[in-house]
């Protein structure tokens, strides 16, 4: 009966795709609880690869139903894209599961995501593009569509009509955008109404009876907490709750469901989009090119976007701060990797802030932009460690550096990442 959690403790990109695939063998319901596709999760399988970003890291694991909770914003048009994409490869997606209460991305809000963004100018978040942001403002605004509303034609007109009185305004007037016509809309979402219909469940009723019955239930994070709306580094943040909160009220399941969370944590860390990053090794910052190294060895490429991941060295008070938002119980430390061929490897164990030493993550946003480094120096390793399945494998340094980030990261690391494939993965801890 235990509901297990998997966040991303950083600012996204962790691999928390990898580590879900990893236990969808094992799980019986594997819930996707907020964001859309946003999301970018790479899952590699022996010589197949697969980039996700709507549906439920889940799919990939035969025995598993895959849940679209509520607190997902869905692009319908990309949710057939992808199953049909997966279908082609041979990958069953039957048994998924949409909730009736999750929202769906209209056209409007797609494109109110892009005019806002370059109305920003300098000010930008750097978004996806995908209308993530409006939509989930629509549903703040209780101006929102949601997929149970695709079934009743007439409420679907009267819920696009009054969303579009007010945007439509925004459209002309702020934006000098063309007006959007309301059968448009109405017409392009009910196009996916057939298909959609035997999909849609009161998944949380479903998750409850299935935790009822003694089943394992993985709720999978999009995003990140550094990303979350409520404890990122907002304004530069996603618009949902990427946290261990979110994952009650995006899938309905409740707080004492939950037993394990496990983090997601990079042995380095990345960001895309604006926004601080005080490890960054950027432009003035890298005199030997270490971020251009950890990207290239990283492969640190947006999966959605394709746009060049911001890098940088390990900061552990994020991490902390992870672990305390969240509760994690385990961290999976990935891409350790990716590190090999370094003499010494600078971890962040506190920031500067004005001249004084700050242990934890700042209160405020201004000290946080402002938080300066502080480093410590671990001997790094040359040797291949892909092929360590143990942690005795592991080269000495690497086991140190590993034990060092748990002493200062707020949980055990109970599953270490040594490659992108299914297999690199070192366990020390079972996870479930
Ligand atoms: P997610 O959004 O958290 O699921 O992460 P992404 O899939 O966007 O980015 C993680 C990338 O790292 C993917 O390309 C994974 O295949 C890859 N990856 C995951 N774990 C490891 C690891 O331990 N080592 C290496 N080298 N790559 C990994
Ligand atoms: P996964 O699930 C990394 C970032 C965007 C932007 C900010 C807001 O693959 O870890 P949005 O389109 O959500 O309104 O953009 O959030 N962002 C991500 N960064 N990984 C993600 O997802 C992200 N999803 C959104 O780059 O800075
Ligand atoms: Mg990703």
């Amino acid at each position: 009966m235990p509901a297990v959690v998997i966040v991303g403790a950083q600012w996204g990109d962790e691999g928390k795709g990898k580590a879900t695939d990893l236990l969808g063998s094992r799980v019986d319901h594997v819930v996707k609880f907020n964001g859309g596709n946003n999301a970018g999760h790479t899952v590699v399988i022996g010589d197949e690869k697969y980039a996700l970003h709507l549906l439920p890291s889940g799919i990939l694991s035969p025995g598993c139903t895959p849940v679209i909770g509520n607190g997902v914003v869905v692009d319908l048009s990309v949710l057939f894209e992808e199953i049909d994409g997966l279908e082609a490869r041979g990958i069953d997606t039957s048994k998924l599961l949409i909730s009736a209460n999750a929202h769906v991305i209209a056209d409007y809000n797609r494109t109110l995501d892009k005019v806002a963004e370059r109305f920003l100018g300098s000010r930008k978040i750097g978004t996806t593009g995908r209308g993530i942001g409006p939509t989930y403002a629509d549903k703040m605004n209780r101006l929102g569509i949601r997929v149970q509303d695709l079934f009743d034609e007439k409420i679907l007109r009267q819920k696009v009509e009054g969303a579009l009185e007010l945007k439509n305004q925004i459209l002309t007037k702020v934006y000098n955008r063309r007006a959007v016509d309301v059968e448009e809309i109405v017409e392009e979402l009910t196009s996916y109404t057939d298909r959609l219909r035997p999909m849609v469940a009161d998944t949380a009723l479903v998750l409850h009876e299935a935790l009822d019955r003694g089943e394992t239930v993985l709720l999978e994070a999009g995003q990140a907490t550094l990303l979350d709306v409520d404890h990122g580094t907002y304004p530069f943040v996603t618009s949902s709750s990427a946290t261990t909160g979110g994952a009650c009220t995006g899938s309905g399941i409740a707080p004492t469901d939950i037993t394990r969370v496990i983090g997601i944590v990079k042995a380095y860390a990345t960001r895309v989009g604006e926004g601080p990053f005080p490890t960054e090794l950027g432009e003035g910052n890298d005199p030997d090119g270490d971020g251009e190294r950890l990207r290239a060895n990283g492969g640190e490429f947006g999966t959605t976007t394709g746009r060049p991941r911001r890098c940088g060295w390990y900061d552990a008070p994020i991490a902390r701060y992870a672990a305390r938002i969240n509760g994690v119980t385990d961290f999976v430390l990935t891409k350790l990797d990716v590190l090999t061929g370094w003499d010494r490897i600078p971890v962040c164990v506190a920031y500067e802030v004005d001249g004084e030493r700050v242990e934890e993550m700042p209160m405020t946003q201004t000290d946080f932009h402002h938080a300066k480094p502080i480093y410590e120096y671990f001997d790094g390793w040359h040797e291949d460690i892909s092929h360590c399945r143990e942690l005795g494998d592991l080269p000495q340094t690497a086991q140190d550096y590993v034990q060092a980030l748990e002493s200062m990261s707020g949980s055990r690391i109970s599953a270490i990442g040594v490659g992108p494939d299914r297999e690199q993965t070192i366990v020390v801890h079972d996870l479930l």
